[in-house]
This record gives C-alpha cells, structure tokens and sequence, in this order.
C-alpha cells in the first residue's frame, strides 16, 4: 500500500515524536534562476533497508515543509534511492535517469542511496541533470543540502562514511499503516568476498536500545501491531548505552510492547546467529516464527573464498537449533551460484544442503562482480551460460520443495495478517506468521487491512496458500 500524504501538516502514516511538527505549504523556491515546487517524488530500488530510509527521507522532507507527490511530473524533487548490489540492480537506476533527460527543466533530481555512494561524482557525468548524489550515511545532513541548492550551488554532494551517527529521524512517513521498519543497526562491518555493501553503507553503528524501545512503543501507541527489526547483520546488534544489550535482548524486549503482535527481523548473519534468539522466539508468540538466514553456498571451500566466516558444519548446527524449536520455524535463505572457482561438486554440495534444510523459500542470484569488492579479482570466473544453468536447478529444486512444504499445510488453521485482496484471484490476501501468503475466502463479510484473522489452508502452491476464513466465533480482533 502506498499512502500520499495529503496537503500539509501530520498526515496518516507520518509516524514521530511530539517536536517539531511538519510545516504547512508549499512555496516555490529558487534554483538555479528557476523556480523549483516544494514537492517531491521518491522511487525506492532495492531491500527493505532502502524502503524505510526513503520512508525516513520522506518524512524529513515533508518535516522541512515539502509535500510528497505520486508522479514524477508533478514533482520539483526527483529522488531516486538506488541499489548497487549486483549489476542488473544499478542498471535499472542509470537506465530511469535516461528518459528525463529532455525534460528535466525546473527539476532537481537527487541520486540517493548505495549506487550514489559508490559512483559518487561520476554520476554527474553520466547523468548531468543530477545535482544531489548522497549515500546514506549522509541522510542526515539531507536538509542542508537541499538548503545549499536552494541558495545557488549547482551540485552537492554527501558521500561521507565516517559518520557515527544512526538516521533517527524525527518525522518517518510510513507507507504501511500497519507494519512498520524499525532499523536498529546500520552498516556492516563483515567483508564478504562478493558484497558491496560495506563499501556504500559504511561501518556498523548500533542504536540505543532506550530509542528502539521509545519507538516501538509509540508505533504501538499509533496502531501498529507488527515491527520489522532491520540491519544488514541484526545479530551483531550491540546496544551502545550502558545497558549493553544484544540482539536476542532486544528482541525479547520488543517483543513484550504491549500491542505489537508480530516482530520480524532481518538479516540474520549465521556467525553471530546464537541459540537465544530461537529460545526467545519459542517463549513469546509476538515473535514471528520465521528466521531468514543466509547461507549463500552449501560447500565449507566456497564459503571460505567468499569470507564468510563459518562452515558448513556450523550452518548446519544453527538450523538445527531452529528444526529442535518448540514452535516450527519457517528458515529462509539467499543462494549465490557461480561464484568464481565454484566446481561442479561444490555446486552439487549447495543442491544437496537445499535437500537437508528443507527451506520455506529463498532467494537465489546468480553471482554477479560488484566494483571494490575482493571478489572482483578472483580467477575462474564462471560463464554468465553455466551460472543461468546451475540458477535454473536451484530454482526447480527449491520449488519440488516449497510444493511439498506447502502441501504438507493443508488443513491447518494459520493467522494471518490481513493484506489486501486480488481482484483478480477474488481472493483476500493474509501474510502468516511464518512469512508465507495465503490468498483466502472470506464468505461472512469484508476483513479490513491489518486485521487478524483464523484461515484454514485448503490448498498449497509452490509460492502461496489458498484457504478460507473460519467463522466469525473463530476469528480473532485484530487488538491485543
Ligand atoms: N552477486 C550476487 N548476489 C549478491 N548478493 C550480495 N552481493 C551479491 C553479488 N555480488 C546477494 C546475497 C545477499 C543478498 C542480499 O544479495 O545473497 O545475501
Ligand atoms: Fe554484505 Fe556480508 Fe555484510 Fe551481508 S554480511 S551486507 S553479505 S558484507
């Protein structure tokens, strides 16, 4: 769901603190002798990281006095907030540059994100309508550098990583009225072989526990019942007050606010994924049984070329902690093929780790080499012809499984949080506790968005659920 915040002031799913309330209007500025409207249009690419940064650019903007618009056409602010984690990713951004080359006039458009950190000034020179390229350790100082162009400068940049500073921002404008990103860590200080990420996200820096907590409760306070814990490695989450919390703490705590019902988090980094956190999951319901833990290759030789820092013996051992839980945890997982030197017989060894975990879904690429990187300069590279080949068996190997997983469902009851609907499957749609979406029939009524309700599953695809809603007695409210 995409909410527009309408005219000015404190709209639905503009989410913050009591200070400093969004400014009214929407006067035109100067830029560059033209005037420029007071409305932006923000595109997100990418993980769920970038979407809840441009949920925090949003409401930092709409916190400056700038009004969010549904169109480019009708925007003075193009921001695009990019992804560079693989090449087609990065491709797609150069390419939505291309078309408003002839008419851009009375527009700034601003590259944000991982592609702007990692190309830096070259952006200018591929895409010379841009005057704003700035990585997101620099989120912060966005309004300053909306100020610069206001007040002349052609071109600015933030492409600063030394920031200690997490994006806490006062004002975030959700898109989902229900289901909210918390990010509690910025960052990455790992150095997998093949990633670009510490390179366009910068070193790690934790939040308070006291202001992931403040924060959870006033989303609880606003009528969220789900939360979604973000970082790129959640468990090497360190709370940097005196409290000195780690994940699993943290987890706990925001899993006992009152009125959130699901937590979710990701992403798991298997080296620092410890016991308590299945322990914490099996004592509270709040928290969704669902970890997502990549693994990326299921051969010991592989994972060391890639710097992962376990084995896959030790991968093994985490999955067991989950296969051992009380409640059955759905695990997820990313796949890379065709990493350089990966021989047939380890690939083999991936196809055969897929058997023994038995995943709910993952996602799989094929591995693609990203600038900076170690990786970069390997020998035996694989032919983009073998990586298709190995991608296509994963993919069919992992969807007999899913069909199966899926099957084995039918039958049961699952809760699920209600979604929307497809019109066109005349189903409504509910995501479970366990990640999984389950298209369902309702016949005593219209459910609303965020509800909760009981489904039995009467039928399982490789992707998705079907069932149908219990009767009323059977349903639950939607508040705790
Ligand atoms: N090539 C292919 N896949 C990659 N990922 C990260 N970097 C690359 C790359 N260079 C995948 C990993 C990671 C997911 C977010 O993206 O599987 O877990
Ligand atoms: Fe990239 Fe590895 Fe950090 Fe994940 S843990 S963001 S794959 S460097």
């Amino acid at each position: 769901m995409f909410i527009v915040t309408p005219g000015c002031g404190t709209a639905p799913g503009l989410t913050g603190a009591p200070t400093g309330t969004a400014r009214c209007g929407t006067p035109a500025r100067r830029y560059n002798g033209t005037s420029v409207e007071k409305t932006f249009y923000i595109e997100t690419f990418g993980c769920q990281m970038n979407a809840h940064d441009s949920e925090k650019v949003a409401g930092t903007l709409i916190a400056q006095g700038y009004r969010q618009v549904p169109t480019v056409e009708e925007a003075g602010y193009v921001f695009y907030n990019t992804c560079s984690i693989r090449d087609k990713a990065e491709q797609k951004v150069f390419n939505r540059l291309q078309p408003f080359k002839r008419h851009h006039e009375g527009k700034v458009f601003a590259v944000i994100g991982c592609v702007a950190q990692q190309e830096g000034e070259k952006i200018f020179e591929r895409a010379p309508h841009v005057s704003l390229v700035a990585g997101s350790a620099s989120y912060t100082k966005l309004p300053e550098m909306l100020v610069q162009l206001e007040t002349g400068n052609k071109r600015v940049t933030g492409l600063s990583l030394d920031t200690e500073d997490t994006f806490d921002t006062p004002f975030t404008r959700r898109d989902n009225p229900h289901r909210a990103y918390i990010t509690i860590i910025e960052g990455c200080d790992k150095k997998c072989a093949y990633c670009v990420v510490p390179f366009t996200r910068g070193p790690e820096r934790s939040r308070t526990s006291a202001s992931v907590l403040e924060e959870a409760r006033r989303l609880a306070d606003s009528g969220y019942t789900e939360i979604q814990l973000l970082g790129q490695n959640v468990n090497s989450y360190r709370d940097p007050s005196a409290a000195g919390w780690d994940f699993a703490d943290l987890l706990d705590a925001v899993g006992g606010v009152p009125g959130i019902r699901r937590v979710r988090f990701t992403t798991s980094h298997p080296r620092d994924f410890v016991k308590r956190i299945i322990d914490a999951i099996d004592a509270n319901p709040n928290l969704c049984n669902h970890v997502h833990l990549p693994v990326q290759s299921g051969s010991t030789r592989v994972l060391g070329a890639m710097q992962r820092l376990y084995t896959r013996e030790k991968y093994m051992e985490r999955i067991a902690w989950m296969k051992a839980a009380r409640r059955p945890i759905a695990i997820t997982s990313d796949i890379i093929v065709g990493f350089p030197g990966e021989t047939e017989q380890e690939f083999q060894e991936t196809l055969d780790l897929l058997d023994a975990v038995q995943y709910d879904s993952i996602f799989s690429f094929k591995y693609s080499p990203r600038p900076n990187t170690p990786a970069l300069g390997l020998p035996d590279q694989i032919s983009e012809e073998e990586k298709t080949r190995r991608l296509t068996m994963v993919q069919e190997k992992q969807r007999a499984i899913q069909i199966r997983l899926n099957a084995d469902l039918v039958g049961q009851v699952e809760e699920v949080n209600v979604e929307g609907r497809n019109d066109a499957l005349g189903l409504w749609l509910g995501r479970t506790s366990r990640n999984r979406t389950l298209g369902f029939l309702h016949p005593n009524g219209e459910p609303k968005v965020g509800e909760y309700l009981d489904i039995r599953v009467t039928r399982g695809g490789p992707n998705a659920l079907v069932g149908e809603a219990l009767p009323a007695g059977g349903n639950r409210s939607g508040v705790n």
